[in-house]
């Protein structure tokens, strides 16, 4: 179909014949039951002053009043609109000359449906949602109905997409996931005409997955570099075994462009190289694990969270005896803010001493090392000695 509508022979015979079929004076619509009549914008409308020939002559009004532009009415009552836009809308009575209401009327106006784009979502191996866009606006009520066929087995046989009028999608359950190609048909029809615009999609290239849920990002008490996150599958995904999602999670500082990214197939991991004292942002997405033609999700909501801090979140230690914490610098604070400023020279005094232990001790053991070594290669050379005489006695004379 795509390379016979391309066809620029085919084209010309199809314009010919729409052309030829609606003549402008077939674009109007009647609907005679509510007495609405339907019109294409920027064309000519006649509207009929009742379904039978009045001879007398006939006064016509527009929103009950006589004034409008652009009009004739015809030997037989009937009423002529020029080129009508918008405004010519409305409630259109004819009246005998005696100012008897013959017939009444209500103009609609807007456009036959045009070109409709089409796309279809793949959230789960079993489910597939099309929806669509108008191209034009027509301005009038429309229905639709949509189809669905694979090219293989009993998917050859259209079946029906089940619209959602409101939302403008059309949902297939359980389609024939593995085969290749389906082509999704949607049809808009309103008042003026109907329209069908077709689209070639592979189930297997739109999986995608609804965004992971439930992303939460937690300190871990004590280490100012670390944030755990963890989230969960998304509800549209199923939770049994036979699907596997592979996860990725981003983070950056907040206020930094690079982001760091760590794929996984669990529901949580923990970031160990966060900046300390810096919020971070964290975001996750998946994708099918076995299908590597599939997308990743959408990114899920930004978590913020700056990463566990000393300062506000370590347990008072005059409270809590036991706490200790080897990378929290709170000790030295505590010790401060109790005034006990007069230790500080002790403490000075107290490191001193360990450096110069340590600096004494590296001396003596290189000292040590050095003697070892001269030892070691003294013997060494010794050996060799003995091991040339010996060869020397054996060599014949
Ligand atoms: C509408 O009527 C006018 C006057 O009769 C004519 O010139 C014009 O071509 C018509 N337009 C269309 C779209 O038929
Ligand atoms: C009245 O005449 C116009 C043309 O002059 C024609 O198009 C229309 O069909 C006629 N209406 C009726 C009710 O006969
Ligand atoms: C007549 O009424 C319709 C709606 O009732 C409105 O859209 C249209 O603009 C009105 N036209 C004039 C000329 O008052
Ligand atoms: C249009 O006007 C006529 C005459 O005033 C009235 O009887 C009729 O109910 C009106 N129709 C609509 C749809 O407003
Ligand atoms: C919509 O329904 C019409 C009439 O039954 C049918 O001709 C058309 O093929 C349908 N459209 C799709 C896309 O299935
Ligand atoms: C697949 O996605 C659809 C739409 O979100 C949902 O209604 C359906 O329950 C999902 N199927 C499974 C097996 O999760």
């Amino acid at each position: 179909m795509p390379g016979l509508l391309s066809n620029p022979v085919c084209l010309t015979v199809i314009w010919f014949l729409s052309w030829s079929l609606h003549p402008s004076y077939a674009q109007i619509w009647t609907d005679e039951v509510s007495d609405v009549q339907y019109g294409r914008l920027d064309s000519n409308v006649t509207l009929a002053c009742g379904k039978s020939q009045i001879r007398t002559p006939v006064v016509w009004h527009h929103n009950h009043s006589s004034v409008f532009l652009w009009h004739q009415v015809t030997s037989n009552g009937s009423l002529s609109l020029f080129h009508v836009d918008q405004s010519a809308q409305g409630n259109y009575s004819c009246y005998d000359d005696s100012g008897l209401l013959l017939h009444s009327v209500t103009l609609r106006l807007g456009y036959p449906p045009g070109q409709l784009s089409i796309s279809c979502q793949v959230p789960n191996h079993t489910h597939v949602r099309c929806s669509w866009r108008q191209s034009i606006k027509t301005f009038l009520p429309a229905k639709y109905n949509a189809s669905i066929r694979g090219k293989e087995g009993e998917w050859r046989e259209s079946r029906p997409c089940i619209v959602d009028l409101t939302n403008k999608h059309c949902d297939v359950q359980d389609p024939s996931y593995w085969q290749t190609i389906h082509r999704v048909g949607v049809t808009e029809t309103n008042a003026l005409g109907s329209h069908t615009d077709f689209v070639a999609i592979r189930l297997s290239k739109l999986l995608k997955p609804d965004p992971p849920q439930a992303v939460s990002v937690q300190e871990v008490e004590g280490y100012p570099t670390k944030l755990r996150v963890s989230w969960k599958n998304p509800t549209s995904w199923p939770d049994d075994t036979f699907f596997p999602l592979l996860f990725q999670v981003r983070y950056r500082p907040q206020g930094s462009h690079h982001w760091s990214e760590i794929s996984t197939t669990y529901d949580e991991l923990e970031i160990s190289d966060a900046l300390a004292g810096h919020s971070h942002q964290v975001q996750v997405r998946a994708r099918d694990d076995v299908d590597s033609e599939s997308q990743w999700s959408e990114w899920s909501h930004l978590s913020v969270l700056t990463p566990w801090q000393a300062t506000y979140t370590t347990p008072d230690p005059s409270e809590d005896p036991t706490f200790f914490n080897p990378f929290s610098t709170e000790p030295v604070a505590t010790y401060e803010t109790r005034g006990l400023q007069g230790d500080e020279g002790n403490l000075g005094l107290v490191i001193l001493l360990v450096l110069f232990s340590i600096f004494i001790l590296t001396t003596v053991l290189s000292l040590i090392f050095v003697i070892w070594l001269r030892q070691k290669r003294h013997d060494h050379a010794t050996k060799q000695e003995l091991a040339s005489m010996v060869k020397m006695k054996s060599i014949p004379i």
